[in-house]
């Protein structure tokens, strides 16, 4: 693996990261949006996950900067704008207006990531780096000190609803171990698929950090219950005895 800083401040052992969980809105109801970041506050959810779409880097179309400032009174919550978009660039301050706290690009928009990341940050939002399926790990080498969190796409990015892919559980460690040579904190997310019987492989893998939007939405005890279980599938007694 390309050498990365290799001063070590982080612990070893990440099992003490606080596990984050992130609901995705793509399966919420969107002519709700406002009540629905309020109960997401209230089912406890730590941070808005919002998936912005321009349908040419993903075919689907979603959310624009309008739409997340129109929510934003209605959560007290950190919103995270995960941008698959072909030019990240281009509202980049926009997002920062509507309330975004963290803006997320994809290592396969274009061919100046470094800059993208740097922009973001003067733009007053942390950045963070997103891998569809097929990129390797390696993508995030020489930018990883500009990043505070890597997102580990486990389906194609464009449509909520999707199979978890655990072909990615290879991709998410390596990322873990690079993370963990670093010395400053980078949350490991994964996105895409992740739902009761899918969270505790991701966790195993080397992940704390996680987007859910159909499986969170179709738990039968609402979006609170599907949140209490997401975290206590990560506890470490419960890995212990999964197959992940
Ligand atoms: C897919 C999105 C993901 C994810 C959310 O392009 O980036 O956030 O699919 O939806 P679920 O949890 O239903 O896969
Ligand atoms: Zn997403």
């Amino acid at each position: 693996a390309p050498a990365v800083t290799t001063t070590r401040h982080l612990p070893t052992d990440m099992s003490h990261d606080p596990i984050v969980i992130a609901p995705s809105l793509l399966t919420a109801d969107l002519s709700r949006l406002g009540e629905e970041v309020a109960a997401l506050e209230v089912a406890g959810a730590d941070r808005i996950h919002w998936d912005v779409m321009d349908g040419v880097f993903v075919p689907n179309i979603t959310f624009g900067p309008d739409v997340v400032a129109s929510a934003r009174a209605h959560c007290t919550l950190p919103f995270d704008a995960h941008l698959m978009v072909a030019e990240p660039g281009l509202l980049l301050r926009r997002w920062v207006e509507a309330g975004c706290e963290r803006i997320v690009v994809h290592a396969e928009a274009g061919p100046h990531l470094h800059r993208s990341l740097a922009e973001i940050a003067e733009a007053g939002a942390r950045p963070g780096i997103a891998l569809n399926p097929a990129t390797p790990a390696g993508a995030i080498a020489h930018v990883l000190d500009l990043v505070d969190l890597v997102l580990v796409m486990t389906v194609n990015p464009g449509f909520g609803g999707q199979r978890y892919l655990d072909t990615m559980a290879g991709k998410i460690s390596q990322v873990a171990a690079w993370v963990r040579g670093v010395n400053h904190a980078v949350e490991i997310q994964v996105d895409g698929g992740v739902g009761a019987d899918t969270i505790g492989h991701a966790r195993a893998a080397g992940a704390t950090s996680f987007v859910s939007g159909s499986a969170l939405y179709r738990h039968e005890g609402g979006p609170a219950a599907a949140i209490a279980e997401l975290r206590a599938r990560c506890t470490a007694d419960v890995l212990v005895g999964s197959d992940a």
